[in-house]
Formats: C-alpha cells, sequence, structure tokens
C-alpha cells in the first residue's frame, strides 16, 4: 500500500484523509474539498473558478444567488481582495484574524472571485481562520477557496469529519480534523456602510468588537437585501422535532412526547428521564457540542429534542439564534 492509502481512511467510496497535498492537488484541479475550521466543517473550491463553484451549489442544494465566503490563510491578503476596506475593518482584521469572523466588503473588479462564488453580489465576504489544518490547506493554494457549511441548504452545519461524511457519503473527498473547537458558524459583520454592522452572530460577540473600535454597533436583526442564508428563519434545521423550553414543567406540558424516548440539552439539570441527555456547564460548551448533539439525537432515533437556552449574553447571544433559527418550524406546527 502506498504512504498516501495509508493516510486514507476509506468507508465505501467516500474518503477522509489527512493528506494535505492531495487536497490542494484536488482544489487546484477544480474539484471540492471538505476541510475543518475553527467553528464548522466548510466545504471548498477555487473562487476564481466557476465551473468549480458550481459543484458546491450543486452538492448543497443551494439557491445560487446565496454568495459564499472567501477562504485565505493571509492576513494581507484577505485585506487586498477589495479596494474599499474602511479603516474600521482593519482593526478587526488586526484583532480577530486569524478567528472566527467573516468581514463583507464592496467588490472591486477583481480577478481571484468569480461572479458565481459571489452569487452575482457587489459585496464579498472574506475569513481568515484560524484552525491549523484550515491554514496548512490555505497556505500552499494560490487562490481564495470559496466554503459554505458543508451540509444540504438549510440543514445542519457540520463539526466533525463525520458528520460531513454522513451528509454527503461517497461524493466528496474530507479533510479529517478534530471537532470544530467553537462550533457555530463565524460572526459575520458587513463592513460596507460607515459603521460596521453584525450580520451573523457568532463566537466574536458585539462587546468585543465594540471594545475593540470604541464605538456602539448594531446587531442586525432585519433581512438584508442580499440573500443571506443563514438569516432564512428556518435554518440550521436537525431533521427531528427541536422545541425551545424553559423547564421540567414546561416539557412536561408537551404531551404527545415521552422524555425516555427525546434528548434534552441545557445549561440545567432535569429531573426527567432523557433517551440522550447533555447538561453543558459553560456556555463555550452549549456552542461547542450544539450541532453534535443534534446530530447525535437525529442518528438515535429521538422523537424531538428540548433545548433550554442560554442567557442572551457573549456566545449566548449565536446560541440562541441557532436555536431559534434550528426551532422556528417545529414552532410553527405546534401553533
Ligand atoms: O464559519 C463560517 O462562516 C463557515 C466556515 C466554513 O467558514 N462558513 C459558513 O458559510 O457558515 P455559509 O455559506 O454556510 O454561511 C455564510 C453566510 C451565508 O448566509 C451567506 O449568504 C452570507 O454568509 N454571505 C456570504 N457572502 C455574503 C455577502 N457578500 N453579503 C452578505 N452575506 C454574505
Ligand atoms: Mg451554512
Amino acid at each position: 500500500m502506498s504512504l498516501k492509502n495509508l493516510n486514507q481512511l476509506t468507508f465505501g467510496k467516500s474518503m477522509i484523509t489527512d493528506d494535505i497535498e492531495l487536497c490542494v492537488d484536488a482544489l487546484t484541479r477544480g474539484d471540492l474539498v471538505a476541510f475543518p475550521t475553527e467553528t464548522v466543517f466548510g466545504l471548498g473550491a477555487r473562487a476564481d473558478s466557476p465551473a468549480a463553484v458550481s459543484k458546491i451549489f450543486e452538492l448543497k442544494g443551494r439557491p445560487v444567488d446565496h454568495p459564499l465566503i472567501m477562504h485565505c490563510a493571509n492576513i494581507d491578503v484577505a485585506l487586498a481582495i477589495s479596494p474599499h476596506i474602511p479603516e474600521y475593518a482593519k482593526k478587526l482584521a488586526a484583532e480577530f484574524w486569524p478567528g472566527p469572523m467573516t468581514l463583507i466588503f464592496k467588490r472591486g473588479v477583481n480577478d481571484a472571485i468569480c461572479n458565481e462564488a459571489v452569487g452575482g453580489q457587489d459585496s464579498v465576504a472574506i475569513r481568515v481562520p484560524s484552525n491549523e489544518i484550515a491554514r496548512k490547506l490555505l497556505e500552499p493554494c494560490s487562490f481564495f477557496v470559496a466554503a459554505p457549511s458543508a451540509n444540504k441548504y438549510g440543514r445542519l452545519s457540520p463539526t466533525t469529519s463525520e458528520h460531513v461524511q454522513e451528509e454527503f457519503g461517497d461524493e466528496l473527498i474530507i479533510l479529517d480534523g478534530e471537532q470544530s473547537i467553537f462550533g457555530l458558524e463565524s460572526t459575520i459583520i458587513s463592513c460596507i456602510g460607515e459603521l460596521p454592522e453584525i450580520l451573523r452572530s457568532g463566537a466574536i460577540t458585539r462587546k468585543e468588537i465594540q471594545n475593540c473600535l470604541g464605538v456602539e454597533v448594531l446587531e442586525s436583526e432585519k433581512q438584508t437585501e442580499i440573500a443571506v442564508s443563514g438569516n432564512k428563519e428556518s435554518h440550521y434545521a436537525p431533521k427531528i422535532p427541536l422545541f425551545i423550553v424553559s423547564d421540567d414543567e414546561n416539557i412536561a406540558e408537551f404531551l404527545e412526547y415521552e422524555s425516555s424516548e427525546c434528548a434534552y440539552i441545557g445549561p440545567r439539570q432535569t429531573a426527567l428521564d432523557f433517551k440522550t441527555k447533555l447538561v453543558v456547564s459553560t456556555y463555550e460548551t452549549y456552542a461547542h457540542e450544539l450541532y453534535d448533539f443534534f446530530h447525535k439525537a437525529q442518528n438515535e432515533n429521538c422523537k424531538a429534542i428540548f433545548a433550554v437556552p442560554p442567557e442572551l449574553e457573549g456566545i449566548g447571544v449565536a446560541i440562541c439564534d441557532r436555536l431559534k433559527k434550528a426551532s422556528s418550524l417545529w414552532e410553527k406546527s405546534n401553533g
């Protein structure tokens, strides 16, 4: 067996590999590669190739006007993506990159990013990840890597290579890595206006951004005019019903569910007997484990998930945002 084969774990035809060179080669020739980041796993393609980028939209089933995030390893290269970079954005980049933050700029004329990658928008989103393996993948690439989360459109983001494999089966090269440290998608900040605006909450909190810039920063709850899939009401959804609840009494009101057939996640203990249960001691653990817990509850055929939300502070804001979007399908059907 060659060394390359030894480095690959094959399940059926799909491949989880730790061979960075093989993944760089695949990206270079226009193939897709899923890779780990500190937020969630991404589904990458070279951003200068319409053919490569179209494979992402096809595999995800994502509408073609939903723009992707461009990834690169180097902060100076990231900031050269657009001629329209406000001073506050440079401060944010210096403070939080590499890390779980995406900045959106007005787009300049630039062959490095094809129109398809930005869904035809006149803006571009960019992120410099901190995950070591992501950086090793991106460093040798002479192009930006466009990458949404490596899940089918509207479904749960993956935080392990196994989640990606479950979602896409034998269609994909997956670069292996440990479970995503933060576990929630990056904080997205629009840097198009005179002041920054948070479009998606994440591990970099509003308070941290305000402390860095010394100004009040808006957290946008509104739909921007730009197609932002993470803003759609029902997003990040598990395949089984998810309900946001306050306590055991509240759970007992869901008469159609036996707790012993259901899953529970929350910051407080529960006296009920659940099939799958996770009591999280910190909000960081809550974020880190949330999607993996949803995946587990699904795979264990739980009938429903009950989640007690964290307080709206720090990364709790992002957790509540994802819980709200992931549960919106079910809230409706329950009136
Ligand atoms: O943590 C993350 O951001 C992960 C990892 C892989 O980097 N990526 C991720 O990508 O979450 P995705 O495509 O699942 O979510 C990116 C969000 C989408 O809602 C997209 O519409 C929005 O960013 N977006 C991308 N480019 C944009 C732009 N130019 N203007 C406004 N929104 C944009
Ligand atoms: Mg996504």
